[in-house]
């Protein structure tokens, strides 16, 4: 199995990067800004450096995108993880998720090939309204304000491979808030529901 990431120097790729080395999958780190700070942050790690291969570059450029997916003759996972910080949210998710789209569409022919991005839980569904929709977290008072640019990010993404990316097979991981600590306590996971009690 060979596996291409992105955003594997940030809190939640970081983890999927050691789990996928660990299980020993073959993995392509695409579009590393910082090659450096990927190498020291594996080095306490143990596996086998012949699985992992780096390619530098930066998602918000099309060239290095498609650098990374040309990297190899076929994938059988992409896994995203950009993004950014809450306070300081741009269009790197969704302009990084074009290009990845674009170039998933571009150079993948493994048709079973998924691609499976990060997004959060202000897009998921969390109650109906009196007409009986559905209503997004995002579109409730519990969402912190701090939350509701990046909502308003993941919901463009979400729009956006809906809409023109039908042909690839994709999911969207919507976590809550993810501490940087050992996993500890019940993981509740549901398909497209907030589960219970937002916020
Ligand atoms: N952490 C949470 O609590 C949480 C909760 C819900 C959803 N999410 C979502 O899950 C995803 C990952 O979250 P995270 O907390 O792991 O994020 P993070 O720690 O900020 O990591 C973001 C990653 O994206 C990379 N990146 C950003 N801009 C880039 C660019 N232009 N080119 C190449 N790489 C770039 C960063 O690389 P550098 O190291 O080079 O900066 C880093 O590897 C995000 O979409 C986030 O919104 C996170």
């Amino acid at each position: 199995m060979h596996v291409l990431t992105f955003g594997s120097t940030g809190l939640i790729g970081r983890y999927i990067l050691v789990e996928l080395l660990k299980h020993g999958y073959h993995v392509t780190v695409g579009c590393i800004r910082n090659r450096e700070r990927l190498l020291s942050m594996l080095a306490t790690h143990n596996y086998d450096h012949s699985l992992l291969s780096i390619v530098e570059g930066n998602v918000l450029d099309k060239e290095d995108v498609e650098r990374s997916f040309a990297s190899c003759s076929s994938f059988d996972a992409v896994i995203s993880t950009i993004g950014e910080k809450p306070d300081c949210i741009g269009k790197v998710q969704s302009h990084g998720a074009r290009l990845l789209f674009d170039a998933f569409k571009k150079f993948v022919k493994n048709v079973d090939c998924y691609f499976v991005l990060f997004a959060g839980s202000p897009i998921l569904d969390v109650c109906e309204d009196a007409n009986g929709l559905s209503k997004l977290f995002l579109h409730s008072k519990v969402l912190p304000d701090l939350w509701r640019p990046s909502g308003d990010e993941y919901l463009r993404v979400f729009d956006m491979v809906c809409s023109d990316y039908k042909e690839i097979t994709w999911c969207l991981v919507c976590p809550p808030m993810v501490a940087d600590k050992a996993a500890d306590g019940v993981y509740e996971v549901a398909r497209n529901v907030h589960p219970p009690s937002p916020g």
